[in-house]
């Protein structure tokens, strides 16, 4: 008797002991949760059952499933987290510019870079956000020019060795390129990370959102407790500690520079120059009390991986449709050629030419409309909001719903589904609610690094086509997505490259 009582009896008295008490703390939900559909949830895990033993790929169809199945706005319960999924521009707008929705989701910490401004606790970024944003002004931008022209060119040399061969996946290529950019101008250091040296780095990066997307759609790893004793957390601790190495050479040595250099310059001189990310934040360093080394750790971790992940990702989606749609790229390619006045590719390309490549940003742009590299974003309420159908309680876990909004056919018409860059012709542009298209995100919370974005893939994308002609095996119908942090091709980026 006393054993049942031990083994059986107690633990479950335990049990509903807690989620009364569970209940009880969140009864705030519990009006709203009536008023809203979205699937079952159970005690403690809510609906994350859907997702047990789904791989990558199925737990995203499984979410664009119940987004599809009930009438937004969605909600649900991820073990003991209230969640509300939003996709129609008028509440994506609501939230994005709300003071009570600058704070994002619980799951942001799982990134393990709390004080960088990509999740930070939004009274952090508010400070963090206004001391580095003039580091991407436009004469900062255009002084990157001639470091995007060279990484660019080496890229190409550096895939040369596929012209006439078999397909190959591109976007290792790519994302070492967007790599070496990011250090040799945010970091202001020249690594040559398009050797084997940078691969070391992309695949930590890579496994490591694997690691940390698995544990999103499995609430009762959300504990750092739990979650500490299993295997998945030594390895993303590897791929961190290896994603995170460069980072740490960086600094050390910008440091040890700016102790020897006998020379200070004054902050009027230091103003005159451009901003290097990194010298920004440790001259705000030496000077005040805002960035302790916790803060410039995670600083630049945070623009390691969102400016190398995002831009590489989206630039091998590019690729890839050009590579599926020769009219696109031909098009595309004869614009770049007329612009800069040559088809020789070793012509570097100026930032007169950039605001004159009207197509290729319009392919860009259709490109980031189909793969959103964040295809959902999570925010957190902090106080009640209003949204068109219901007032979200403080506590609110808000899931944006990128990717869903860019495929509306409300939106985009009934073939949303294709590829067609002239669904950013200004005419059309101008039609459609500002908020049916987020691939930087938006309000005050969004891409930092948007126009960088866009300025290095255009520059990468003159090199790349006047050097070669993109063609792929793939189809369009064929390409399977899965979210790994960011939304990704399951198929890889397969190009065969033939010589222009
Ligand atoms: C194609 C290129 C890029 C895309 C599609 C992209 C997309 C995004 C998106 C969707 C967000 C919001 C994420 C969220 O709230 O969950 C974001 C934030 C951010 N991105 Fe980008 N990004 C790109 C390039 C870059 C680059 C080049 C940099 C830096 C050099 C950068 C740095 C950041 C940072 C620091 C944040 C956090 C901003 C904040 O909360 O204040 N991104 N990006």
């Amino acid at each position: 008797m006393f054993l049942l009582w031990h083994f059986l009896a107690l633990p479950l008295l335990l049990s509903v002991a807690a989620y009364l008490v569970f209940r009880w703390k969140n009864r705030r939900f519990d009006r709203i949760s009536a008023e809203l559909q979205g699937p079952k949830g159970y005690p403690f895990i809510g609906c994350g059952h859907l997702f047990i033993g789904k791989s990558n790929e199925q737990q995203f169809a499984i979410l664009n499933d119940i987004t599809k199945t009930y009438p937004s706005p969605v909600r649900a319960w991820l073990g003991q987290k209230f969640v509300v999924f939003i996709d129609n521009p008028e509440d994506l707008q609501i939230v994005l510019n709300s003071p009570n929705c600058l704070e994002k989701a619980d799951v942001y910490r799982f990134f393990h870079c709390e004080k960088g401004l990509f999740s930070s606790p939004a009274s952090v970024w508010k400070v963090h956000r206004k001391l580095l944003s003039p580091c991407f002004s436009p004469n900062i931008l255009a002084s990157f020019l001639p470091i995007f022209n060279l990484k660019s060119a080496i890229l190409v040399q550096r895939i040369e060795k596929h012209v006439g061969r078999k397909e190959f996946k591109i976007n290792e290529d790519i994302a070492r390129c967007t790599l070496d950019m990011i250090c040799a101008t945010t970091l202001g250091t020249d690594m040559d990370l398009q050797s084997d040296e940078g691969t070391e780095y992309i695949r930590a990066i890579e496994e490591a959102c694997e690691l940390i997307n698995q544990r999103v759609f499995k609430p009762w790893l959300h504990p750092d407790f739990i979650y500490e004793k299993t295997k998945n957390f030594q390895l993303e601790k590897e791929s961190f500690e290896k994603a995170y190495k460069m980072a740490r050479k960086v600094l050390k040595l910008k440091q040890e520079q700016r102790s020897k250099s006998k020379y200070v310059p004054t902050r009027a001189e230091d103003e005159k120059k451009p901003q290097i990310y990194i010298d920004q934040i440790l001259r705000i360093a030496e000077e005040t009390d805002i960035f302790d080394d916790a803060d410039i750790r995670d600083e630049l971790d945070t623009i390691i991986v969102g400016g190398n992940e995002t831009s590489a990702v989206t630039l091998s989606h590019v690729v890839l449709m050009l590579a599926m749609h020769q009219d696109i790229q031909e098009k595309m390619y004869n614009e770049i050629v007329n612009v800069i006045g040559s088809q020789d590719p070793s012509i570097p390309v100026h930032n007169d030419h950039l605001a004159n490549l009207n197509y290729t940003e319009m392919v860009i742009k259709e490109t980031m409309r189909l793969f959103p590299v964040g295809a959902v974003i999570g925010r957190t309420c902090t106080a009640p909001t209003k949204i068109s159908k219901a007032t979200l309680p403080e506590g609110t876990v808000i899931i944006l719903g990128v990717f869903n909004v860019h495929r509306n056919p409300k939106y985009w018409g009934p073939q949303a589904e294709r590829f067609n860059p002239d669904n950013f012709l200004p005419e059309r542009a101008a039609e459609r609610h500002p908020y049916s298209y987020l691939p930087f995100s938006g309000g005050p919370r969004n891409c930092i690094g948007y126009k960088y974005g866009l300025m290095s893939m255009k520059i990468m994308m003159c090199h790349l086509l006047r050097s070669y002609r993109f063609r792929s095996p793939l189809k369009m119908e064929e390409l399977q997505l899965k979210m790994s942090i960011t939304l990704k091709v399951t198929n890889k980026h397969l190009v065969q490259i033939e010589k222009r």
